[in-house]
């Protein structure tokens, strides 16, 4: 299938360009193509702009084991709907993906079933170091410094050390101190406010366990990426290591603020815990400034009848994988970033910071994974439109301008203008770990 995508402002690497793409046999085959050149489709898309699809660094699809939650077709139908044509997918399902065998069974359903391109990574437990070594169809290793949803946990320092010593991928991880969460937890203990989330998982916790980690990772030399970094304190230690230390933030974490349990409740209430307003202009001066690269969702449904429960019994998590894109682009409406800032948090920054091989960038010889995005569409968020299986958004009832309107996968059209192709599949991620993490200097 040849398609001849013409007059969309394309966001190249070098920045925006009005000029024609060609996607034939699921890669990008050229770019400003020769006006003549024949397709099987020709895409007139006049006052669209064409960016790389997103790659979204941390999601949580819940399948196998949690499947009442999410499932694979519910999560990239939601992927394929917002612009996703990636996703990395966290080891805390049932069973965990802590060993070779539950890696290689996930990604033989995420083959039979998700329809946009996967990978998984192998979550570390005290006990499977020897997993951890001989893994190589992962991103990296994920670590639970402290215990969110499920039981993965690595909080002695003993085993920790060893991580870092032993392994040679990319480790990231979940840091909030467990230590500090445990105390806090007891302090307001009988507590069924909800609020009080974000005192017991508080800025301290997110703190510690970020410093622990870094520490690690600067002895060891071993490439490092904080996952959904929550605080304007947490900026400090992480700056300026080059390549070996990498960030993301997450949408929550932008755009909620402790004053918005009142209005949201237990659909705000994650791990990290949300923050204070002054966290929330911290977290966006430091993607403006680099301290952070990368923009990722954390997406981790729950149902809204689990939700409903009293705190602390209602579980933290919530869903984000189909909005993320237009929450950024509403960004670019506002005048607060440009698209091309959008596209290198969400496209490019992913790609290096993991050595995702031919994924990210608009360039010749990468696959076509594009996104055809308005940033003139205004539409609101409501639960009832949503793709994932847990039915329901924190944004409900928010009005965001900025949509994708069609997404290909290797060059095959899943998702347009409303209407989701459930018969595309996407494929395993391929990962170049021989590059040991780049970022910038390289690029
Ligand atoms: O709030 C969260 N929920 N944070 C995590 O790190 C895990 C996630 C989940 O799996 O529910």
């Amino acid at each position: 299938m040849k398609t001849l995508i013409k007059n969309a402002t394309v966001v190249l690497p070098t920045g925006c360009s009005q000029t024609s793409v060609l996607l034939d046999e699921g890669r990008i085959a050229d770019i400003d193509a020769a006006p003549q050149v024949s397709a099987d489709e020709t895409v007139d898309a006049t006052g669209l702009h064409l960016i790389p699809g997103v790659i979204d660094d941390q999601v949580h699809f819940r399948e196998p084991g949690l499947t009442h939650k999410e499932d694979f077709r519910h999560a990239t139908r939601a992927c394929a709907k917002g612009g996703v044509t990636t996703f990395f997918e966290m080891p805390n399902t049932q069973p965990n993906t802590i060993t070779l065998e539950a890696l290689d069974d996930k990604l033989r359903l995420a083959a039979e079933k998700c329809l946009v391109n996967f990978a998984f990574y192998i979550g570390a437990t005290p006990e499977n170091i020897d997993a951890l070594k001989a893994a190589r169809r992962t991103p990296g290793i994920k670590i639970f410094i402290g215990s969110s949803t499920g039981n993965l946990l690595v909080d002695e320092q003993e085993a920790l050390e060893r991580i870092f010593a032993e392994t040679s991928l990319p480790i990231c991880a979940h840091c909030e101190d467990e230590a500090t969460v445990r105390a806090n937890t007891e302090r307001f203990a009988g507590s069924q406010d909800v609020a009080d989330h974000s005192h017991i998982r508080d800025h301290g916790a997110a703190l510690i366990a970020t410093r622990r980690a870094i520490d690690l990772a600067k002895r060891h030399r071993h490439r490092f990426h904080v996952l959904h970094v929550s605080t304007a304190a947490e900026l400090e230690p992480i700056a300026d290591h080059g390549n070996l230390i990498t960030a993301e933030v997450c949408p929550h974490h932008l755009f909620f603020n402790v004053d918005d349990y009142q209005r949201l409740g237990s659909r705000i209430q994650m791990n990290p815990s949300i923050k204070t307003r002054q966290d929330n202009h911290a977290l966006w001066q430091a993607l403006l400034d680099g301290t952070i690269q990368v923009v990722a969702t954390d997406h981790a449904p729950h149902t809204l009848q689990e939700k409903a429960q009293p705190y602390p019994q209602s579980p933290s998590g919530l869903p984000a994988v189909e909005n993320s894109l237009a929450l950024l682009l509403n960004q670019v409406h506002l005048g607060k970033c440009s698209i091309e800032q959008v596209v290198h948090w969400m496209c490019d920054a992913p790609a290096r910071v993991w050595d995702l091989v031919n994924k990210g960038r608009i360039a010749v010889g990468y696959d076509a994974d594009v996104v055809l995005v308005d940033l003139n569409k205004s539409a609101r968020v409501l639960d009832d439109e949503q793709e994932t299986k847990a039915k329901w958004s924190p944004w409900h009832g928010t009005t965001l301008t900025g949509w994708p309107v069609r997404t290909w996968v290797h060059g095959t059209t899943v998702f347009r203008d409303g209407q989701i192709d459930e018969r595309v599949r996407g494929k395993e991620a391929i990962f170049d770990h021989q590059r040991g993490g780049y970022w910038e200097t390289n690029a």
